[in-house]
């Protein structure tokens, strides 16, 4: 079915050539441009967005909603309740059925399968918000957020990820990096390590594109040299709130603290989130994982968090301009 796929459609970044990622990222400096300058025009009023959400959001579903409302699109929220899908309507006829209305589709879930599957059905751009597997849209901000916070050329930067190195987040790094020519670290314990699959994945794209690609147990080997350290949740969505107790002990070696980015051995060394982070203990989780463990955060200490370095909040308002570039380009630029 993939042949009927809208071209428009991002579903994972590996679908993407390197100067179709590199072109989203310059048509979002100009879109993020034109917003600061009050010159934005609206090439998608009379568009109409799905926005489907088997899993929490914050900053996606804002992110999807500003972008749209700043093209002149509109939008509607289908939440994780409330709807058919999936539960008494299957994803083929969910997809046939919104592609009747909608002029695009976002979708964050569990399975890749899912937005995959919309895709096959919808003949309407569809858009990957986060599944277990791939975090597309956030690739698109990340490396956005590096080329503003660092003067090297794009295949000159070291970025490393530290925590859970199968996650989506993780192995979107991983692919990512491996696409542009980057220099991609992993650091996890080997059982939190990324799929087989996915290393291969990276090591050929890293073949033609030159990058560097190194996953390691090694959280100050992996840091040395590194331009960005980046970290995630340790419990990913849909995950159990039992493992907690595993991960704990397992990913301590692995939280970003000064003493770890004095590793780095750079004194200008960033660092990135994703977010939602557990850095303090001011939100529920904070506060479960600090009555439980006895922890103030746990993947990023506050003081990193909260310091010069950190710049996890034009990460966060970056996803707005890139995903608005994805809608944009999806309906022909
Ligand atoms: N980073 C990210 O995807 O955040 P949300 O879960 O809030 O959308
Ligand atoms: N790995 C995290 C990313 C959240 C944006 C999760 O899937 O929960």
């Amino acid at each position: 079915m993939t042949d009927n796929r809208h071209p428009g459609s991002l579903l994972k970044e590996i679908d993407l050539t390197k100067e179709q990622f590199l072109g989203l990222l310059d048509l979002a400096r100009d879109l993020k441009r034109a917003k600061a300058a009050g010159t934005e025009t609206q090439p998608l009023a009379g568009k109409n967005i799905a926005l489907v959400f088997e899993k929490a959001s914050t900053r996606t579903r804002c992110a999807f909603e500003v972008a749209a409302h700043d093209e002149g699109a509109h939008v509607a929220y289908l939440g994780p309740e409330g709807s058919h899908i999936g539960r008494d309507e299957s994803i083929k006829d969910t997809a046939r059925v919104l592609g009747r209305m909608f002029d695009g589709i976002e979708f964050r879930g569990f399975a890749q399968d899912t937005v995959e599957q919309l895709a096959d059905y919808a003949g309407v751009p569809v858009w990957n918000g986060l599944t277990d597997q791939w975090h597309p849209t956030q690739m698109l901000a990340d490396i956005l957020t590096m080329t503003e916070h660092c003067d090297a050329p794009l295949e000159a930067i070291t970025y490393c990820f530290l925590g859970d190195g199968r996650n989506n987040v993780a192995r979107s790094l991983l692919v990512t990096g491996a696409l542009l020519g980057m220099d991609v670290r992993i650091a996890a314990p080997r059982e939190l390590w990324p799929p087989q699959n996915v290393v291969a994945i990276a090591r050929a794209l890293a073949d033609v594109s030159g990058a560097r690609i190194d996953v390691t147990d090694s959280a100050e080997q992996a840091v040395r040299g590194a331009d960005f350290l980046y970290t995630d949740v340790w419990v990913s969505m849909g995950e159990s709130d039992d493992q907690w107790a595993a991960r704990v002990p397992l990913l301590l070696p692995y939280r970003v603290t000064e003493q770890l980015i004095a590793a780095t051995g750079k004194p200008t060394t960033k660092f990135l989130h994703c977010l939602p982070a557990v850095h303090d203990t001011n939100s529920d989780l904070g506060r479960r994982l600090h009555e439980k463990f006895g922890l103030v955060g746990a993947e990023v200490a506050d003081d990193v968090f909260e310091s010069e370095r950190s710049v996890v909040f034009d990460q966060a308002e970056n996803r707005m301009h890139t995903i608005k570039a994805v809608l944009r380009s999806a309906f022909g630029g």
